[in-house]
């Protein structure tokens, strides 16, 4: 059975202008997601998300490298390939001139369906999506939440095979959020195959099986959420803000139990504690030893915290800062 995405070696450089340079948005990227998987693509602004996206759904031509879908060639056969697969766009694209129930049927015309077949999926769907209430109402009324699942409707009407969702749960509020959540589990459940991008690292752990983490048009790493934490040196990670004449990292690093020490930078941060990352095995008086080094090296001490590694630990560990909102 063919993957229901083959990404191979794809680049895409924007060509610059006579005022812009080149930017390469997308470096090498590869990675297959089986049929019915639920797959995330995790990276902060400008990591290459949308652009990758872009390629699969041949609105961005690739510089370099193969995208499949369901084993079709999106650039040779791109007409074949755009009826599999259905897209969310980043930025809600909807009309403000026609009603819901349109939205869904004037997409169904656009893929040829006859009009039997467009009321009745536009029904179907509309009732999936607990749209049926708001069938006459212009999209535009709806709230951020709403249209979001109007986006999803219409992305089912042509009955694809693999749903891209981009960024979808941006802007939406934590209730809206988790209903769209519910709304994702749902179709997954249902066999369809999701790929879906988002800078959300919990959004990102408890949906997507796989998910793949980019940063600056490359992929970092590629594993389960349940894998990529337990790749972390240690277990447990142990974060000190502290201020000090003479860094004490170095003696932390020294402590038995302390298997990795890393700095975190924020962009923006104008205090001048030095936050550092021990990656910890947690057994018998590590803590204490830990303090006694701090005070040994007379530093100021303004956090501590001992927590189970996270997503957002594993992009820290990745590319040494914060991935932020
Ligand atoms: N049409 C374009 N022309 C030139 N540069 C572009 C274009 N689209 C994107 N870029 C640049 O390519 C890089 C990757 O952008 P892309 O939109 O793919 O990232 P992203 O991961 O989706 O980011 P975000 O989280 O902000 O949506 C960025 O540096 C961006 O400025
Ligand atoms: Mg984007």
């Amino acid at each position: 059975m063919s993957a229901a995405l083959s990404v191979e070696g794809l680049v895409k450089t924007y060509p610059g202008t006579r005022k812009t340079p080149a930017v390469e948005a997308v470096r090498g990227v590869s990675f297959e997601v089986a049929p019915g998987e639920f797959f995330g693509l995790l990276g902060p602004n400008g990591a290459g998300k949308s652009t990758t996206l872009g390629c699969i759904t041949t609105l961005v031509r690739p510089t370099a490298g193969r995208v499949a879908v369901d084993g079709i060639d999106v650039v040779r056969r791109p007409r074949e390939a755009k009826r599999r697969i259905a897209v969310v766009p980043q930025t809600r694209n909807l009309d403000r001139d026609v009603t819901v129930r349109e939205v869904l049927t004037f997409h169904a015309a656009y893929f040829g369906l006859p009009r039997a077949e467009r009321e009745s999926r536009a029904d179907r769907l509309l009732a999936e999506m607990q749209l049926t209430e708001k069938a006459a109402a212009k999209p535009l009324s709806l709230s951020g939440g709403l249209q979001q699942r109007l986006l999803i409707a219409r992305a089912l009407m042509h009955d694809p095979k693999v749903l891209l969702l981009d960024e979808p749960t941006i802007g939406l509020d934590p209730q809206a959020r988790r209903m769209l959540w519910e709304t994702l589990r749902r179709l997954h459940e249902g066999g369809l195959t999701l790929i879906m991008t988002t800078h959300y690292m919990e959004e990102a752990d408890r949906l997507c099986q796989r998910l793949a983490i980019i940063d600056h048009g490359k992929i970092l790493q590629l594993d389960t959420p349940a894998a990529l934490k337990k790749a972390l040196p240690g277990g447990r990670i142990l974060d000190l803000w502290v201020r000090s004449a003479a860094p004490v990292g170095p003696r932390l690093e020294a402590l038995p139990g302390v298997l990795r020490l890393e700095k975190v930078t924020t962009e923006g941060r104008d205090d001048s504690f030095e936050r550092l990352r021990l990656f910890v095995d947690p057994k018998d008086g590590l803590l204490d030893r830990v303090l006694q080094a701090v005070q040994a090296g007379e530093a100021d001490l303004q956090h501590v915290s001992l927590t189970q590694p996270s997503l957002e630990d594993v992009y820290i560990h990745l590319t040494g800062k914060e991935l932020r909102e």
